[in-house]
């Protein structure tokens, strides 16, 4: 029983929006919370924990300061907030028109985070990198992409250029795409590296997500019984779930399911193993505890190009070790049956990859309309698909395959793991 008495709601009411003087202050640390202290990450070459000279090539201090603080709350910048003005707060919507297709007696929210300029939730983290480098002198940033422009890449570093000569026609992965950009920043004296997901400091600059959502539920006058967000590196989903996460490890709420939705083609969670491992396919990144399917993993080429990646936010996983968060697996056709549902009834077409949480959020609902239980799900509706209608059309014409990475290519990937003492 959650110890929270909020009302539920009893208007329909369909968006509820913040002022601008309501943009959370301060970041939330969840490293401030958690039961015990991360893995340390280790050294590549020497498997010993690394500190902040380690990482000063790659990154400004002050994101490494952030990436190992345990401080609770870390104060937004006045430009960051500024520039995060443009677009936030973001809405949360009810998702009246899904709840209406569906026919249960379960309350659908989204947060809709398709209304950044990149149109994406990634602003959030690229924004506040942008800052701390400019303030520190870096010149260029160099970063990886997951939906597949890397080809041109591929052909200019050396990670890239022993890809390619082990498999000429590589699809490439984001840990290859990993691999190049560390090379570039690491090579260049007017270079850092900027990480788009899986890293504390990340994560946690995506908390503005959900502490604004928080509030907005209580303006709707509900609580969540379920929460539920895709993940890729994990970074959509922490800054989603994370602020409601810390009310359940201080114990102020008991009964709210969080869930974590990864595709079949790249099961981190559900078919990874929890360990040390490089963030990297070249094998430069340091090693961090996480669920991985292996730094040598290759993807199938899905189409939820954000979400192909072997490993899995060293935070996230260690919530899932302790059971504070469930993981679940699904195929990509029913992912974007779900995803025409919701844009047929809602308007909205979401990303492949937010897609992933919505079948989730539908079978949950379903479930609701069995039990006649009337949940509160909220969702984090991480972009819009508008830059994925080849995908759409792929799937309208019935083109795409539902693929699961097979257990023995699983086994395959996590033979390379790397040997290390802790
Ligand atoms: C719209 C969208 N959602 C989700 C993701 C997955 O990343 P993460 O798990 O870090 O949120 C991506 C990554 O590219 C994305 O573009």
């Amino acid at each position: 029983m959650a110890v929270t008495t909020a009302k539920r709601p009893t208007t329909k009411q369909r968006k509820f929006q913040l002022d601008e003087k309501d943009l959370p202050t301060h970041w939330y640390n969840i490293q401030a919370d958690l039961p015990s202290p991360l893995p340390p990450p280790l050294h590549p070459g020497t498997g010993q924990p690394i500190g902040p000279a380690d990482l000063a090539p790659l990154f400004p201090m002050e994101l490494i300061k952030q990436e190992v603080s345990r401080e609770r709350w870390i104060e937004i910048p006045e430009p960051v907030r500024d520039a995060y003005k443009l677009w936030r707060p973001t809405p949360l919507i009810r998702a009246l028109g899904l709840e209406k297709v569906l026919g249960g007696p379960a309350r659908i929210y989204y947060k809709w985070e398709g209304v950044s300029p990149a149109g994406s939730h990634k602003p959030n983290t690229a924004v506040a990198q942008a800052y701390y480098n400019k303030q520190e002198g870096t010149k260029r940033l160099a970063t990886e992409t997951g939906a597949g422009q890397w080809g041109s890449a591929l052909a200019l570093t050396n990670a890239g250029r022993a890809a390619l000569a082990k498999d000429p026609k590589s699809p490439g992965s984001l840990g290859l795409a990993i691999s190049e950009a560390v090379e570039d920043a690491a090579t260049r004296d007017d270079t850092k590296y900027s990480l788009g997901s899986v890293l504390n400091h990340v994560l946690m600059h995506q908390t503005v997500i959900g502490q604004e959502t928080k509030k907005q539920l209580e303006l709707a006058g509900d609580r969540p019984d379920i929460l539920v967000g895709c993940i890729g590196g994990g970074s959509n989903f922490s800054g989603f779930a994370f602020p409601f996460v810390a009310d359940k490890l201080t114990g102020k709420v008991k009964d709210l399911r969080v869930i974590a939705v990864e595709p079949m083609a790249a099961p981190s969670i559900t078919k990874g193993r929890y360990v040390y491992d490089f963030g990297d396919e070249a094998m430069m990144t340091p090693l961090v505890k996480m669920h991985t399917l292996g730094h040598s993993f290759m993807p199938a080429p899905i189409h939820a190009g954000g979400l192909r990646y072997h490993g899995m936010a060293p935070a996230v996983s260690a919530l899932y070790e302790q059971k504070l968060i469930e993981a679940v697996a699904v195929h990509q056709r029913p992912t974007f049956e779900a995803a025409v549902m919701f844009a047929r009834a809602e308007g909205y077409l979401p990303a492949p990859e937010s897609a992933h949480a919505i079948r989730v959020v539908i079978d949950e609902a379903l479930r609701c309309k069995e039990s006649g239980e009337a949940k509160t799900i909220a969702f984090n509706l991480s972009g819009h698909g508008h830059f994925d209608l080849g995908a759409y059309e792929r799937y309208m014409n019935g083109e795409l395959e539902d693929y699961e990475y097979p257990a023995e290519k699983v086994r395959e990937a996590l033979a390379d793991l790397p040997k290390v003492a802790v």
